[in-house]
């Protein structure tokens, strides 16, 4: 996302500060006991001006989410959005998701939203893009059993290599739509699928189930989150 300079953003930075999560690794394994009183934790990943994460935040008061976007002049605005609703239960990471295991513990997440995410067509530059196999691998790893991806485009490409590389990484695949608003938009939108369907694409949809490993395990890990 190619954004002009902000003004103040110091200062902007500032008021929002305490939605902001300035050392995320020294909550490794324990956002459960920081946070407590939610049922879940839900991560987005390249929240940009964050309309789906305020909007998706203030319909699950229960659930806490958790926005990550590597480009401050793009979160701050999605900072801002959330204080105005005085949401408690969003806050905001400045990171690249390539850091995301040094933040989250194996099994700690139980949902991840990719929308719209850079295609990075080339080939030479396949492993930038959020759904290669050394990001679903880090998903894989933070999710638990039974978590979730649920991810959004408008490119074809990306949603067919997505897909191919969610079936190849250990993730089922529960919900695949080419055209998810095709009788009428029912969803929360974000900044990007706003402007796209107002253009007329079509919007592709996917949810990854990341498969159960042992119903054991995953017993016991329902007890300490409902799933979702
Ligand atoms: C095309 S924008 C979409 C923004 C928003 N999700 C929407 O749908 O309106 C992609 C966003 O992902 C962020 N992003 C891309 N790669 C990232 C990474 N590796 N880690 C964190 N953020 C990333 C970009 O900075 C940008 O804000």
């Amino acid at each position: 996302m190619r954004m002009r300079k902000k003004k103040n953003l110091p200062a902007r930075i500032e008021r929002v500060s305490d939605l902001h999560i300035k050392n995320p690794d020294e909550l490794r394994g324990g956002w459960k006991a920081a946070f407590s009183g939610f049922t879940d934790i839900h991560i987005e990943i390249g929240c940009g001006k964050g309309r789906f994460t305020v909007e998706t935040a203030a319909a699950n008061p229960d659930i806490l989410f958790i926005a990550i976007e590597r480009v401050w002049e793009a979160m701050i605005v999605a900072m801002e959005r959330a204080k105005e609703l005085a949401l408690e239960n969003v806050f905001f990471i400045d990171m690249d998701a390539a850091e995301m295991e040094n933040v989250f513990d194996s099994r700690e997440v139980g949902r991840i939203y990719l929308n719209f995410c850079d295609p990075w067509p080339s080939r030479k530059h396949a492993k930038r893009r959020l759904t290669s196999p050394n990001f679903l691998l880090s998903y894989s790893k933070v999710l638990r059993p039974g978590g979730e991806v649920h991810f959004k485009t408008d490119n074809p490409g990306l949603f067919e290599y997505s897909a191919d590389q969610f079936k190849n990484h250990g993730f089922e695949l529960t919900e695949v739509s080419e055209n998810l608003h095709e009788n009428g938009v029912s969803t929360v939108l974000t900044d990007y699928e706003a402007k796209f369907i107002a253009r007329g694409l079509p919007i592709f949809h996917i949810v990854a189930r990341l498969k159960q490993e042992d119903t054991q395990n995953t017993a016991s890990l329902k007890q300490d989150y409902a799933a979702p």
